[in-house]
């Protein structure tokens, strides 16, 4: 069969025929490959930045957002059958006794570092006609997102954010009456569903972001209800005067400049969550001005990665909400469909589109 796959000794990306894989255990699903999402994370792993192999082998299949249908179940395998859509998760747990979080269900958190990654970090992942997974890694959505639900693992990211932040503000003693204002700094895929959650939490949301108007982004974020200001035009003063002072910032542009002149937009008790992984570490920073403004204002900076079953039961539920609340929107996000032959044009920027490019391996 048909994969993608990354070898790093050679730093060559390419389509290659492996063999289709097979049932192993009777708890294990077979899933035909539908439709794989590229992200940031996938440049950095063809750039060979991030990542790696599965032990032992010279090459990684990469792919980590993924769409698929079930085509053979293991005989134990329970809820799932031959036809079923299905979302995988991407972490597995590390073999440590000691990792309490990976003990308990929650590799999302995982303390040694030894989890792996499909797709990123030492297993194969998605982009292949075909794959095999354990069912308690799957989740079933159903099929009239069939459209949209390679979107479940970026908007993960952000329903693992909002419940982080709902921890941190049952801080406060009293019960904020509002759900106050937020801010979506980066509008691309991670942050324009990172807005919808936020609105659809209640959140007045103001999507931030470098491109002046009129783009793809601030036309999509605005037919969504968030306003679009670009921090080229109007510097986080401008933003706060505009727009006040925002009681959540969602980062999502991974450039930590930005992200920490956007600290002084965030208001006394805020939360800001951290989602984005900077390449660059040429950045400078006033530290005392930073520490002085976070006690002084009893704020929170949270970072956040990767996701838990209950976010990607969360994730499938909102994108029929968001279907509901905002018809056609989420298809907006995916603004390029290509075929696998594509993958390392479309990843490394010069096939990219405006938002979202998927890769489709079964079309339908
Ligand atoms: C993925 C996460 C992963 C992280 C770090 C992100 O793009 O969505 O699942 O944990 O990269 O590798």
């Amino acid at each position: 069969m048909k994969a993608v796959a990354v070898f790093p000794k050679g730093r060559e990306v390419k389509v290659i025929d492996v063999p289709e894989p097979r049932l192993r255990s009777p708890t294990q699903v077979r899933v035909r490959t539908l439709e794989v999402g590229v992200c940031g994370t996938d440049k950095e792993v063809v750039e060979f930045k991030h990542g790696k192999p599965p032990e032992g082998e010279d090459h990684l299949i990469v792919g980590h957002e993924c769409l698929g249908e079930v085509v053979e179940v293991g005989e134990q395998v329970k809820g799932l059958a031959p036809g079923d859509l299905v979302v995988p998760r991407v972490r597995r747990p590390c073999p440590s006794p000691e990792c309490e979080p990976c003990r308990a269900g929650y590799t999302d958190f995982c303390v040694t570092g030894e989890y792996t990654e499909r797709g990123i970090q030492g297993a194969h992942g998605f982009a292949a006609e075909f794959f095999v997974e354990d069912a308690a890694y799957l989740h079933r959505v159903p099929r009239e997102l069939r459209g949209v639900a390679v979107l479940t693992e970026p908007l993960t990211i952000a329903e693992k954010a909002l419940r982080e932040v709902a921890h941190v503000q049952s801080r406060l003693p009293w019960k904020p009456k509002q759900a106050g204002r937020a801010v979506v700094l980066g509008a691309g895929p991670v942050g324009l569903l990172g807005a919808m959650v936020l609105m659809r939490a209640g959140l007045r949301t103001t999507v931030y972001s470098r491109s002046p108007k009129p783009n793809a982004k601030a036309e999509l974020a605005e037919s969504l209800g968030a306003p679009y200001v670009s921090s080229k035009q109007h510097p986080v003063d401008a933003l706060v005067k505009q727009r006040g002072r925002a009681d959540v910032v969602y980062e999502a542009a991974g450039v930590a400049s930005a992200a920490f002149q956007l600290l002084e937009g965030l208001a006394p008790n805020g939360v800001f969550v951290l989602t984005g992984v900077p390449q660059s570490q040429e950045e400078e920073l006033d530290e005392g001005v930073l520490m002085k403004q976070l006690v002084m204002n009893n704020q929170v900076v949270v970072g956040t990665v990767n996701a838990a079953a209950e976010d990607f039961q969360e994730a499938v539920q909102d994108l029929e909400r968001f279907r509901k609340k905002w018809p056609g929107g989420l298809e907006r996000i995916i603004t390029a469909r290509h075929p696998p032959e594509a993958y390392a044009e479309v990843v490394k920027g010069d096939k990219r589109s405006a938002i979202k490019d998927v890769i489709v391996f079964a079309p339908g």
